[in-house]
């Protein structure tokens, strides 16, 4: 099986005024990034921009400062009250921006989609010194950081504030790495692949009347999806051959003040530089790709079915 590269697709102010129905949404069904060199929506201001970057570092307390919009709340930062309610204002602000756009640029997208987090990211990524699986400098599909997605996915709008390029290194799609990887990675080749556990069943009711609660705890569901995509997550992530075999990689990189548009979960990604950043995640219902075929759950049913895992070859724009 042969490795692609996902493919990076450029999309200028001048497409964004002339765009097909389902121009975009098409792209992103078959993994590919989308780059917007000069961005679809107004970036934070440069005073926001400043208190961001000089005033956040010395309180984070996790990977990413970020704001739940479901539950109102910021998590990842500890920090005087101003700081805080400062933070979370632009964080907020920032993803109702997102949204709005979203909703103008990938319409087809949004029915019953879900605004996950809007998030800050203001540190060097290469070698952070964190866990291999925590790392976002190898190259993976992401995959159960919402608690149960079960076939939804995981869509992220990014925007690189820095001065500097964002450089990602990526390699392969769902398709190729499940085709290839699923059965090292130790997905079973059965129905069972795909059907919730009693203890997933249970789990999952007993962390939903939480979260009613105590909405940070929705991220401990899971399912047999959920567990299916963190297995491929964590194969990726460590295995070295997986790293190092060059086919199919390559080099996206992103200029300061640019924004950019993919499934995290269709995408074998890696952030391999870049300090300063924005990163807003939505929840896209499988329901409503247009061609169900190139969704992860599909992709997975038919690994699971014995059959390949690759999508039919449906031409863009049908
Ligand atoms: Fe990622």
């Amino acid at each position: 099986m042969t490795i692609r590269a996902p493919e990076a697709v450029e999309v200028t102010t001048d497409k964004i005024d002339n765009l097909q129905p389902y121009e975009l949404t098409d792209h992103l069904e078959r993994g590919r990034v989308l780059m917007f060199p000069t961005p679809p929506l107004e970036l934070p201001c440069d005073e926001d921009l400043h208190f961001l970057k000089q005033q956040t570092p010395e309180y984070h307390t996790r990977k990413n400062i970020s704001y739940y919009p479901g539950g109102g709340l910021i998590r990842g930062i500890k920090a005087p009250p101003e700081i805080e309610q400062r933070t979370q204002a632009i964080l907020k602000d920032y993803q109702q921006k997102v949204e709005a756009c979203l909703h103008n640029l990938i319409p087809s997208f949004t029915p019953g989609w879900r605004s996950a987090t809007s998030s800050l990211r203001v540190f060097e990524e290469n070698n952070r010194g964190i866990p291999i699986r925590e790392r976002s400098d190898l190259i993976h599909l992401d995959a159960g950081t919402y608690g149960a997605a079960r076939g939804d996915l995981i869509l992220r709008f990014l925007t690189n504030l820095d001065d500097e390029e964002r450089v990602w290194r990526c390699k392969g799609t769902v398709f190729d790495v499940v085709e290839t990887f699923a059965e090292a990675a130790g997905l079973e080749r059965s129905d069972a692949l795909l059907r919730d556990s009693v203890l997933n069943r249970v789990g999952s009711g007993m962390v939903r009347g939480l979260s009613k609660m105590v909405p940070t705890t929705a991220m401990l569901e899971t399912s047999a999806y959920d567990q299916a995509m963190r297995h491929l997550h964590n194969y990726m992530k460590e295995s070295d051959e997986f790293q190092q075999d060059q086919e199919g990689i390559v080099e996206i990189r992103f200029p300061p003040k640019s924004c950019w548009l993919v499934f995290a979960d269709m995408a074998g990604h890696s952030c391999l530089s870049g300090e300063f950043a924005m990163i807003n995640t939505f929840m896209v219902p499988r329901s409503n790709f247009r061609h169900k075929e190139f969704s992860p759950w599909e992709v997975l049913s038919r690994y699971a079915a014995g059959q390949s895992a690759l999508p039919p070859d449906i031409p863009l724009g049908t």
